[in-house]
């Protein structure tokens, strides 16, 4: 399995492949088992739908690594209409960004001002904003990137991060984060990284997530858990329920079209869950890591298209 985790994961890199796919109508046909449409309207659509099931939603414009600034204001105009098109249909919704979309690997500044930008707009709209984390060389700036916005006192609590429990640093950011009152997103990890950096074997990584959730819900914050693992689900709700902490101070964030059987079942048994829905015609590279995370995916996406 880790041997097909990483070649999906060095496919998502593969420009031909990538360009190929988004531009045929095949597979615009495929990405929608994983991406709710091509347009912000599509997003809203899914977004409303979800929330009639009492699922709260986080919003993903795909795009990632732009090659000029230009790009990069483009990327942030959607997420502006998006926290307005929340605030006028009353979603119950938030944005998650992507720093390298926002121009970071072009210009660190750049990236920030945008960052600085939308979390403006959204402490203005009532509403927040995540930053999804990418490949390790990135942890550091984005982690100072977030501290700095959340650290100006008119933005604080508007804007989040996403903390991955394969890398071996994530307690010591964890901790940092929390005292500075910001809200975080806990995930495995979902880039190929080198063990000099990250845990190699699952059961470590799960370990670690175990035990990064545990510093998460014992602090005062309202943070995510996200994942489809049931035994890191369970293992969050015997902690929560032996430590008194109430369901409505944390909540479960799971990947739109993965696990909706578990989604559904935690929003009856009380959970707070959150569906993460990215929409766009830049899907390629978001897919291939899905597929990484279960190669198994990529048999129930043959059937399907055979079906079809
Ligand atoms: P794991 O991969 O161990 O899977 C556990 C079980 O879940 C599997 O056995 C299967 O049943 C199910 N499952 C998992 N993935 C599936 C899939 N693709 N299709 C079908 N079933 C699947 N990563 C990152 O590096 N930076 C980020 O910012 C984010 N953001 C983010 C937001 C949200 C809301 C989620 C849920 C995830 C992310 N991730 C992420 C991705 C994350 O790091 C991780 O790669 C995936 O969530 C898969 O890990 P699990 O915790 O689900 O466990």
């Amino acid at each position: 399995m880790p041997i097909l985790r990483s070649a999906f994961i060095a496919l998502s890199r593969n420009r031909s492949l990538r360009s190929f796919c988004e531009h045929t109508s095949i597979g615009n046909k495929l990405s929608s088992r994983f991406v709710a449409g091509m347009d912000l309207e599509d997003a809203l659509r899914v977004a409303a739908s979800l929330n009639e099931q009492g699922i709260h939603v986080t919003l993903d414009s795909l795009g990632e690594s732009v090659s000029s600034a230009e790009e990069a204001e483009r990327a942030a105009d959607i997420y502006h209409a998006l926290l307005d098109a929340i605030a006028e249909r009353k979603l119950d919704a938030n944005i998650s960004v992507k720093l390298t979309q926002m121009g970071l690997l072009l210009d660190p500044q750049l990236a920030e001002a945008i960052a600085t930008n939308l979390a403006e707009h959204a402490k203005y709209v009532d509403n927040f904003v995540r930053i999804d984390m990418e490949d390790s060389p990135l942890t550091q700036v984005t982690m100072d990137i977030v501290r700095r916005v959340n650290a100006r006192p008119d933005l604080r609590g508007a804007i989040g991060i996403v903390i991955q429990a394969y890398l071996y640093r994530s307690q010591i950011d964890i901790d940092r984060l929390i005292a500075d009152g910001i809200r975080v997103r806990l995930c495995k990890g979902a880039y190929k990284e080198p063990p000099e950096v990250a845990f190699a074997h699952k059961v470590d990584v799960d370990a670690n997530y175990v035990k990064l959730s545990k510093t998460l819900l014992s602090s005062p914050i309202y943070h995510g858990l996200a994942t489809h693992d049931e035994k890191m689900i369970g293992a969050a709700k015997a902690f929560a329920a032996r430590r008194n902490i109430a369901p409505s101070q944390f909540e479960f964030q799971m990947l739109y079209g993965v696990r909706r059987d578990l989604q559904r079942k935690l929003v009856a048994e009380g959970y707070n869950v959150r569906v993460y829905i990215p929409f766009g015609r830049e899907w390629y590279p978001y897919f291939m890591r899905r597929l990484a995370e279960r190669p198994a995916n990529v048999l129930f996406l043959a059937k399907n298209l055979l079906r079809k």
